[in-house]
């Protein structure tokens, strides 16, 4: 490390072998020119971000410390193709992941990020993933040759000294190396976005590392989120006995002032944000946010399943974001905000689609192309995304911080269905209810690059997340009844704000309005609600949702809340044929599930 530039502030200062000797390994590989020990203060992020102004990646607005970022228009989402799961063998990471042998895909990497850094700082980036020092939480080293991602996990993750001082010489860290794939020969000019045509997103579950080449963005490059918090740790929670999940964590309190706990899965721009955070359209009911992306669940001593949020920031979906639609997060992205993607207005600030009603008359788009109304192309990005601190938001929850996690009493999942799924159903038990996870399907979305509007299976929202065999995943999920009293166990709802009518509408107003569908699930768990029992689950009665004051015709209230008979057995079929690509790695209770529910389906009458 001789010739290498090291900038290591007083306060970082660490004797972990552990650390010392990767890093060491890493900077033999990688060749950067320097070395930066980030400690995670304000004055070092207020560096970084005017280097990425002059580098040219970012502009700084003029409103409240914000900056916007414009990717590389082939930079500009997951890449679920190039993601993979490197367990020893290719049954452990099962039918649903990207395998390679690891010695295989080792050498393959090795080749990558040989001098992948050359004439670039490798960043030092110290993070943890829950409160510091709590008992829930856990620590990762992420190495980045990207400033953006230095910024954007400083506000997603805790990020700085007191992690390397709560690591102290521990080597329980997760090891992440994430490089933009773009050396830089002395006297070449650098772009703004450096990135490379071909990408790796690869985990090593078994030793809880994680590799990741070629993309800057997103769920790519900050490894903290889907990288580690699900792939690394599902595989985590699996041997240790807990749930790590795709999933929004909120507090809803009713009229009469009892508060619950919900926690819901819905895939990658389905709707978790805006539910985590939303205005309730019903007056009296009160949503607290303390989570928007990924739950970290286990049982308490009293037997309950406790969550926390591991992130400290939302990544979120900037396209459709709105005083009408989510005007919490309007309000959490005032200062202190990245965006990336989204569009510039000549007056120094951004506009995304659905921002406001009417368009601006003139934008610079997300290619930084002059755009106006007239433009064929959208002005921001359908995946631009806003990086922002989860304190900022009107409706962080008090407990958000909590070590020991919130209560959950209902998990809730959902994806976006134009039709088939109705508005909201509930289990009949657990069993069932890991069946409904399992039977999850939805509409792919921008969040990921590859067609989008197209139906697939998506079990627990955790498709592009489950680091194993999704089918000892579910296993997992049905084990967890084993582990307290059917009393203590959430109970298990689905929803479906995404209906649509047959002009391609959606049918129900969704956002604040989904309040009145949380409304009847908090009765339900209040014994308030009888509801009436349909093939897939207890459905409500036509007079238990308050539709008061929406404009729904009788038969559109109707279409949203019926079972097709003919519908489903088609979709049970598909479902069938998905499922037996587990082969004997689906549980036998799944597998007693779906005969259930088919042979309920068969004896509706038509
Ligand atoms: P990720 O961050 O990718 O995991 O997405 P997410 O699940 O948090 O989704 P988000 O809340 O950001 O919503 C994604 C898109 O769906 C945005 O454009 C929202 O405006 C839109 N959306 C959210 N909730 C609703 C709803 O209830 N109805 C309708 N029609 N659209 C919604
Ligand atoms: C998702 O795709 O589910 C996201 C965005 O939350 S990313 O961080 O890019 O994965
Ligand atoms: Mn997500």
């Amino acid at each position: 490390m001789s010739d290498v530039t090291v900038i290591k502030p007083k306060n970082i200062f660490t004797q972990n072998k552990h650390l010392l000797d990767w890093v060491n390994d890493m900077v033999s590989l990688c060749k950067p020119n320097s070395i930066h020990w980030c400690d995670g203060s304000e004055e070092e992020n207020e560096r970084i971000s005017l280097l990425l102004v002059s580098n040219g990646t970012c502009n700084k607005l003029k409103r409240g410390k914000c900056y916007y970022c414009q990717t590389d228009p082939s930079d500009v989402a997951r890449v679920e193709d190039r993601t993979f799961i490197c367990t020893h063998t290719k049954e452990e990471a099962g039918p649903t992941n990207n395998w390679q042998e690891p010695r295989e895909m080792k050498y393959v990497l090795n080749r990558l990020f040989n001098g992948s850094m050359i004439g670039r700082t490798m960043y030092v980036i110290p993070y943890s993933m829950g409160p510091i020092g709590s008992d829930i939480s856990h620590i990762g080293i992420e190495l980045s040759d990207s400033p953006y991602v230095v910024c954007n996990m400083k506000i997603m993750t805790r990020m700085g000294e007191q992690v390397m001082e709560a690591l102290g010489d521990s080597p329980k860290f997760v090891k992440g190396v994430h490089s933009v794939g773009a050396p830089l020969q002395p006297g070449e000019k650098d772009v703004p976005w450096p990135s490379n045509k071909s990408k790796y997103i690869v985990h090593f579950p078994e030793e809880r590392s994680i590799w990741s080449f070629g993309s800057g963005y997103g769920g790519n490059a900050l490894l903290g989120k889907k990288c580690f918090a699900l792939r690394i740790a599902s595989y985590m929670a699996k041997n240790e006995g807990w749930l790590a999940e795709h999933m929004l964590i909120v507090g809803i309190t009713n009229p009469e002032g009892e508060k619950k706990y919900f926690a819901a899965a819905f895939p990658s721009a389905c709707g978790k944000t805006n539910l985590a955070m939303m205005t309730p359209a019903l007056p009296g009911w009160k949503v607290e946010t303390i989570g928007d992306d990924i739950a970290w669940m286990k049982f308490g001593a009293d037997g309950r399943l406790y969550a926390i949020n591991p992130e400290a920031g939302f990544f979120g979906v900037a396209t459709g974001t709105s005083e009408k639609t989510n005007a919490n997060a309007m309000k959490t992205i005032k200062e202190n905000t990245i965006y990336t993607n989204v569009a510039l207005t000549p007056d120094g600030d951004v506009w995304w689609e659905g921002k406001t009603e009417n368009k601006p008359e003139k934008l610079i788009n997300w290619l930084g192309n002059s755009w106006t109304p007239e433009s064929k192309e959208a002005a921001a990005h359908p995946n631009s995304r806003f990086t922002v601190p989860a304190y900022q938001c009107p409706v962080i929850d008090p407990a958000w911080e909590n070590p020991q996690g919130v209560p959950i009493s209902a998990i809730i999942f959902g994806g976006r269905r134009a039709s088939l799924i109705p508005l909201v159903y509930e289990s009949f038990n657990w069993e069932h209810g890991v069946f409904t996870g399992a039977i999850v399907s939805s509409e792919t979305t921008a969040a990921a690059t590859g067609k989008v509007g197209e139906v697939r299976r998506d079990p627990f929202a955790m498709l592009p997340f489950c680091g194993y065999n999704m089918g000892d995943y579910f296993a997992h999920w049905l084990s967890m009844a084993q582990k307290t009293e059917a009393a203590n166990l959430p109970r298990i709802f689905n929803v479906n704000w995404f209906r649509k009518d047959r002009k391609g509408n959606f049918i129900w107003p969704g956002f604040g309005n989904n309040i009145r569908v949380m409304k009847w699930i908090f009765n339900r768990l209040d014994n308030k609600a009888d509801g009436i029992e349909s093939p897939l689950g207890i459905m409500p009665a036509p007079d238990e949702i308050d539709f008061d004051g929406l404009n729904l015709s009788k038969e559109q209230i109707a279409e949203m809340l019926t079972v097709n008979k003919n519908d489903w057995l088609l979709e049970l079929n598909e479902i069938g044929e998905y499922f037996g690509m587990f082969g004997n790695h689906l549980p036998e209770a799944i597998k007693n599930q779906i005969r259930q529910q088919a042979n309920r389906i068969l004896d509706m009458k038509n």
